[in-house]
C-alpha cells in the first residue's frame, strides 16, 4: 500500500452539522467531498491519491497517528 494511503483519521462529531471535507491532490487544491456528521457519529477516512488534506468544521474529536486534537464551534 501507498504511503499516502495508510495513514487514517477519525473524526466523532461532538455537535449536530460537523462537516469533514476533502480537499484534493495535485497542483489545483479544492474541495472534492462533504460529508455532514451529526452529534456521535464517527467517520474514518484515509489520505488517498485524490485526497491530501482534511478539513473538519464544527466540533469534533480528532484521532490521527500524530496524536489527538478536538476542533471547536464557530459559535
Ligand atoms: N473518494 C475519496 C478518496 O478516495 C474519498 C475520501 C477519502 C474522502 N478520504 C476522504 C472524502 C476524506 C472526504 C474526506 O480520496
Amino acid at each position: 500500500m501507498k504511503k499516502e494511503s495508510s495513514d487514517f483519521v477519525v473524526i466523532k462529531a461532538e455537535e449536530d452539522g460537523v462537516h469533514v471535507i476533502g480537499l484534493t491532490r495535485g497542483s489545483d487544491t479544492r474541495f472534492h467531498h462533504s460529508e455532514k456528521l451529526d452529534k456521535g457519529e464517527v467517520m474514518i477516512a484515509q489520505f488517498t491519491e485524490h485526497t491530501s488534506a482534511i478539513k473538519v468544521r464544527g466540533k469534533s474529536q480528532i484521532q490521527t497517528s500524530f496524536g489527538e486534537i478536538e476542533s471547536e464551534s464557530r459559535k
